[in-house]
């Protein structure tokens, strides 16, 4: 067989399965968001977009605009090469003290993406530390999961957000061997939260260090957007934090917040890092810009929750079922791959509501849903829009009402 036709079959396999991904092919509206326009080819539809990861609707703030012109005007556009050959820009200097200071921790390093900061910093610690082992929080992030496996370094899943499963595998090891707790504070597809303060607990009682993803909080949580852990309270316990600078901050990028012998590690031994053309210094400036504005502005937060609670509440009242969570995620859940992605296509084609099914294998089997991000700049317009199109859909489907609805 030839490589040609390996390629064609598994592409058919993967039509065949339903687990095609399509893309929307959108053109995001700025001062508009989160309207945009819709491409198929020579035609254009307005669509309302309901699953960005752009929480807060950063990607469009004046100040971050503002900030990505006037260096883009200074610098130009590209950084000219890898952090370590020329491509350190006096904007990746800044954007890492203000990582640094908004984690208190004493330096941060910058990837070109989240998932590189994760695959890098896993996959250089774990393959870097003799005889560590890492114990993945079930759930983790592939990003996660991939730069483990790349580290080659001993792995142990503990089951999600379990801490008795966590602290059985931690006592299983020598108090003296190296270990690295990893997980996630918002957990993307479920929108459940980590218990950070006891992880840290445990990871002190068996002398392990802590990695924790933040990238579903920063910006989101805590009074200066430092994540569940500033929330929480306990940023100083937490050895390692990563993030993004795609998801609340609305721009693009990754970094890890440590300390700074940490920091220089990962700098100094990670093909990830090394071996890049750094980030555009117009794209560190703009998340600077967005980084500043959130640590001192709270409204866009503010707003996010009520929007949030405000859609679940119609939710409720209409008997839609949502997986109830503290977070700003609302799984809307289907059980059906074939019913969530006729849901989606026509929230699409007939109401210019646009949401990604989300099927298998990024959620289990049977848990089929709608992954929904109510934003600061949804208008209560776009949230009644919302309902009544997805209250219809629901009965053309046949679909299942929570109980709350016939009260
Ligand atoms: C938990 C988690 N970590 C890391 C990433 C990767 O971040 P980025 O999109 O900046 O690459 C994602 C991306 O969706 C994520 O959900």
């Amino acid at each position: 067989m030839q490589i040609a036709d390996m390629v064609a079959d598994q592409l058919a396999a993967l039509k065949a399965e339903g687990n095609y991904r399509v893309f929307a092919d959108l053109e995001r509206v700025r001062g508009a968001f989160p309207a945009a326009t819709r491409r198929s080819g020579a035609a254009a539809a307005p669509v309302t977009v309901w699953c960005s990861n752009d929480y807060l609707g950063m990607g469009q703030h004046p100040g971050v605009l503002a900030a990505m012109h006037a260096a883009l005007d200074r610098s130009g556009a590209g950084a000219g090469g890898t952090r370590n050959i020329s491509g350190t820009t006096h904007d990746h200097v800044l954007l890492e003290a203000e990582l640094a200071d908004l984690h208190g921790k004493e330096a941060a390093l910058l990837f070109t993406s989240g998932y590189v900061s994760n695959w890098a910093a896993l996959g250089t610690l774990g393959s870097r530390i003799p005889g560590c082992l890492i114990l993945s929080d079930a759930l983790n992030h592939a990003s996660m999961i991939e730069g483990i496996r790349h580290s080659r370094a001993q792995k142990a899943i503990w089951r999600h957000n379990d801490l008795a499963d966590l602290e059985a595998k931690l006592a299983a090891e020598p108090l003296e061997r190296p270990k690295i707790v990893a997980f996630e504070s918002v957990y993307s597809m479920d929108g459940d939260i980590a218990p950070i303060a006891e992880i840290c607990d445990l990871a002190d009682r068996y002398n392990a260090i802590t990695y924790l993803d933040e990238v579903h909080a920063v910006g989101l949580y805590g009074p200066r957007g430092g994540g569940v852990a500033e929330r929480d309270g306990v940023m100083d316990r937490v050895t390692v934090i990563e993030g993004t600078l795609g998801k609340a901050f609305g721009v693009v990028g990754g970094y890890i917040a440590a300390s700074a012998d940490l920091c220089d590690f990962v700098r100094s031994f990670a093909s990830g890092f090394i071996f890049t053309t750094a980030l555009p210094p117009h794209v560190a400036a703009g998340a600077a810009a967005s980084i500043r504005h959130l640590k001192h502005s709270d409204a866009e937060r503010q707003l996010q929750r009520r929007r949030v609670a405000e859609v679940r509440a119609r939710f409720d009242a209409i008997g839609l079922p949502h997986l109830p969570n503290p977070s700003h995620i609302v799984p809307l859940m289907v059980g059906d791959p074939v019913k969530c992605k006729f849901i989606s296509d026509t929230l699409l084609d007939r109401h210019g509501i646009y949401i990604q099914p989300i099927n298998y294998p990024t959620v289990p089997k049977g848990t089929e849903r709608l992954r929904i991000t109510p934003s600061p700049v949804h208008g209560a317009d776009d949230v009644d829009r919302l309902c009544h199109a997805l209250e219809d859909l629901w009965t053309q489907c046949q679909l299942a009402r929570m109980p709350r609805a016939a009260q």
